[in-house]
């Protein structure tokens, strides 16, 4: 998410106008201000689109079915790949491109979680995704509201890998600078 703000610095100013706009006078955030925080939360759900921290889940196949060409016996281990999905043009317009704002103007909240199911759907989805959520946008705020970021190495492009989690594949380092 930093990558993502500090090689878009319009969306970082914005975030910070944003920020700002709610916690007047530089105040602390509270729990009360994370439903208000909408724009930081399109950052934090636009970089779990691009960057899914987990790549992909398995389901067992309950019954026999056919997908796109390939026959699923019953009880098969079913990999779905979020960072394939995600990506996908025929769910996303410029899918490969980091725009908050495709969150702002959703229709069908439902079909959003299961077009971003990086925190996974249904029964067995992520129990700690609202925690998840509201720590890092409480977090995001108080960084912003505070510093200026970006990258070290102006240089540095991101490329990922996958251990276990998607994380960079060499070490990314961040400067911030004082805003006041
Ligand atoms: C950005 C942060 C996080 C991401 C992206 C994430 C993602 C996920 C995903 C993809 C799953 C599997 C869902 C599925 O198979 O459908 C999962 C499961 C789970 N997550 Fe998270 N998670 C995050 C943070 C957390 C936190 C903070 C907690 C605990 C406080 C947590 C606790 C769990 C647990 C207990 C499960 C297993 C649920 C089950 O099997 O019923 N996660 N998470």
């Amino acid at each position: 998410m930093f990558y993502l703000l500090c090689t878009h610095p319009d969306i970082q100013i914005k975030a910070q106008q944003h920020v700002d706009s709610i916690l007047e006078n530089g105040r602390d955030p509270t729990l009360a201000d994370f439903e208000k925080l909408t724009y930081l939360q399109h950052i934090i759900r636009e970089t779990l689109r691009l960057y899914p921290v987990t790549v992909g889940t398995i389901r067992e196949a309950k019954q026999n079915f056919h997908f796109k060409g390939y026959d699923v016996p019953k009880d098969s281990a079913v990999l779905m790949l979020w960072s394939v999905y995600c990506h996908s043009p025929e769910l996303f317009d410029k899918p490969d491109e980091f725009i908050p704002e495709r969150f702002e103007q959703v229709e069908n909240e439902n079909l959003m979680l299961f077009k971003t199911p990086t925190f996974g759907v249904g029964n067995r989805s992520c129990i700690g995704k609202r925690f998840a959520m509201i720590e890092a946008t409480l977090s995001l705020a108080m960084l912003l509201q505070r510093y200026q970021m970006k990258l070290s190495n102006p240089e540095y492009v991101m490329k990922t890998k996958v251990l276990v989690t998607m994380q960079p594949e060499e070490d990314l380092f961040i400067t911030f600078a004082k805003r006041f």
